[in-house]
């Protein structure tokens, strides 16, 4: 069985992207005595190596890479191994033009980026099987090597391609999913606009059609898509288990990022030994480190609540968005803590030392452009201690107070053309809803709809559009043994193929809801609804809004304007020993505040009044011990209650009554006696 932390590791990692072929051998000596400075402990190789390790069809050059090892090794920093399959050479395309991907519209790509793989190509999988073979057969039992990174970040930038090849692998997916063409008619309703298919060989990918093509031909090959890269994945980590025995195999994930929603994670999670992230900042002018707590959250969740690895963010400041604001003094030791709160054995980055040229040569790293004399520098030693002072932190599983209901697939359909309303968009609601419950101080589980909820108190469900019966009786039965559910609007509407549950609206939550939603109601840009409350407080809500007909819930807000004058806006639905509160509309910061409130009473999560926004509280425990994460994103000083005693690990001091962390600190306290 291979091992399921890197090998040879016995603290958190530290480290990053090392790519010393960008630099002359002289220059690696100083890496090795700087990386032993800031107190690394790993760093990722490889990744993107295929053009040196093979700079001809079958010529091999691995005497670099075994001194680049030979002096990693050397220094005492472990290694994680890339295969480089993400980046086949230019010699490589010449041969095969045709294992570069095409778009939907019909157009090649070319050489001279990367990742750009169609997955389908027979040549691309053989070539990227013996490159691997060759290096797992010569560094499987490297005494510096810890884990092996397959590939890069598998669905970007690439999430399909539509090539000759890839239709006919389509075909043969199809085949073995639904055995009979009827089969594919019935799934995608090809009665519709008479797209009936004869045989699988008249089924193509979902090429660009005049206007909207097959919604469930269209989530089909998304299915199809993720599928094969996992093929190639797993035909790697096959190989790599084969020759390398016992050493853990992984590539990293990009869990949380809005661009990155063509890999089904929940799948991925089961295939790798060690879930790892890749996690950057997004400046869109919200709260940018409540998607660092979610990216988190969800990671750990993919991990099935293990510990897993952050394996890229950055130092400073990215140089792929439209602006990219460098960090402020103290946020990349804030962010990497933060992912540490939530579950992350270490802390990497993109990269060691900053590129001179290529595409990321503005991109920050550790060792900046301007060397030891900078402050990124100065702050990167200073984390590599604070790390180093965290070493019995690792192993242990953060703990979670609430569930939150995620499903790429459902995404998938949801984002679909022709939907009642483009302005609805279910990745806004997570991210509303999670923010939501991240000001309630609670920390979050995502989970699968059809996994096990009965630990959770409280379970959100922000906007589930596809949503198997499976799923349904799953919520129903949650809420049966007495949990609390709260359901956002254009939930439950339709099965795996992208059909209408039958019935009314909203199929399999009718009953655990107690209500049924006649019609929806999208509202017209700018427009927004009133809702009347219980306590006579209004709420504002836009976007959404539908005609409900309660069969046994009770109203708790009502629209007080809009079509659906006078009608539930909010319910709630006893049923078994639980409780089931359904939204029809998009609530604001302030509305979604005020369900959870009393989402939370009916859950019996009481508030945490004692916790200023955004002072961030976690905790992590296992064998070792427990620990307190507090997290200070405020500029000023807070005081965090302790209910117990402890030591506070990276000042080395007592901890008693109420933990001061400073403005813009993080302070780990180890709980006595835990
Ligand atoms: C990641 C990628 C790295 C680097 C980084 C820059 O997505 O894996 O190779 O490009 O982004 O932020």
């Amino acid at each position: 069985m291979p091992e399921t932390t890197p090998r040879g590791l016995t603290g958190l990692a530290f480290g990053g992207d090392y790519n010393p072929e960008q630099w002359p051998e002289s220059v690696w000596q100083e890496d090795v005595r700087l990386m032993r400075e800031a107190g690394v402990t790993m760093v990722s190789v490889g990744i993107f190596s295929w053009a040196l390790l093979e700079p001809s069809p079958g010529v091999y050059d691995f005497a670099w890479l075994d001194r680049v090892l030979d002096l990693l090794h050397e220094g005492g920093i472990r290694v994680d191994l890339g295969t480089p399959t993400v980046a086949p050479p230019a010699w490589f395309y010449r041969a095969h033009p045709e294992a570069l991907p095409v778009t939907e519209d019909g157009v090649r790509y070319e050489f001279g980026s990367r990742a750009a793989i169609c997955h389908s190509n027979a040549d691309y999988r053989a070539a990227a099987a013996d490159i691997t073979t060759r290096l797992a057969e010569r560094y499987g039992d490297h005494p510096a090597l810890a884990m092996w990174h397959v590939h890069n970040e598998y669905g970007v930038p690439v999430s399909a391609c539509y090539c000759d090849s890839c239709a006919a692998h389509f075909r043969r997916w199809l085949a073995a999913t639904y055995r009979t063409v009827d089969a594919v008619n019935d799934a995608w309703g090809t009665a519709f606009w008479g797209q009936r298919y004869a045989g699988f060989d008249q089924i193509n990918p979902p090429r660009r059609t005049p206007t909207v093509g097959n919604p469930g031909q269209a989530l089909d090959y998304r299915r199809f898509a993720d599928a094969t890269m996992r093929e190639n994945f797993r035909a790697e980590r096959d190989i790599l288990h084969r020759l390398s025995p016992g050493v853990p195999v992984t590539t990293n994930f990009m869990t949380a990022l809005s661009q990155c929603d063509s890999v089904d994670y929940w799948a991925w999670g089961r295939e790798v030994d060690i879930v790892t992230n890749d996690h950057y900042l997004i400046t869109d002018g919200r709260r940018t480190h409540v998607n660092l707590a979610m990216a988190a959250d969800l990671t750990r969740s993919v991990a099935g609540g293990a510990p897993w690895l952050l394996l890229e963010h950055s130092t400073s400041g990215v140089n792929w968005q439209p602006r990219n604001p460098a960090k402020a003094p103290g946020q990349m030791a804030r962010n990497s803590l933060a992912h540490v709160a939530r579950g992350s054995d270490g802390a990497m980055f993109f990269q060691w030392r900053q590129s001179r040229r290529g595409a990321e040569k503005f991109h920050s790293a550790m060792l900046p452009h301007g060397g030891t004399e900078t402050r990124v520098w100065r702050e990167v030693v200073e984390l590599g201690a604070a790390i180093d002072c965290l070493a019995t932190v690792r192993s242990t599983r953060t703990e979670a107070d609430v569930a939150v209901l995620w499903d790429w697939q459902s995404w998938w359909a949801q984002n679909l053309q022709w939907r009642p309303s483009e302005d609805h968009d279910p990745r806004e609601r997570a991210d509303a809803f999670y923010e939501a419950l991240y000001d309630r101080h609670l920390t979050v589980d995502f989970a699968h709809p059809e996994a096990d909820l009965s630990r959770y108190p409280l379970v959100v469900v922000p906007a589930l559009y596809l949503m198997t019966k499976a799923a349904g009786v799953n919520l129903e039965r949650y809420v049966d043994g007495g949990g609390t559910l709260v359901v956002s609007y254009f939930s439950g509407i339709v099965d795996e193929h992208d059909a209408v549950h039958e019935g009314a609206y909203p199929g399999p939550l009718r009953d655990v809801l107690g209500l049924t939603v006649e019609e929806f109601s999208p509202l017209l840009q700018g427009q927004s609804v009133r809702l009347a409350g219980p306590d006579g407080r209004e709420l504002a809500a836009d976007v959404w809004s539908e005609f409900v007909v309660p069969g046994g819930a009770e109203t708790v807000w009502t629209y007080a304007d809009g079509l659906p004058a006078g009608r539930p806006a909010v319910t709630r639905h006893r049923h078994g020993r639980g409780t089931a509160w359904y939204v029809s509309t998009r609530l604001g910061a302030d509305g979604l505040d005020a369900l959870l409130e009393r989402a939370a009473e009916d859950a019996g999560l009481a508030p945490r009044t004692d916790l200023p926004r955004d002072v961030e509280v976690v905790r992590r425990t296992g064998e070792s011990g427990s620990y307190l994460f507090a997290v200070n994103h405020t500029a000023s000083d807070a005081k965090v209650p302790l209910e117990t005693h402890g030591t506070e690990l990276l000042t080395g001091e007592r901890a008693a009554g109420r933990l001061a962390v400073p403005a813009g600190a993080v302070r780990v306290v180890r709980l006595d006696g835990r």
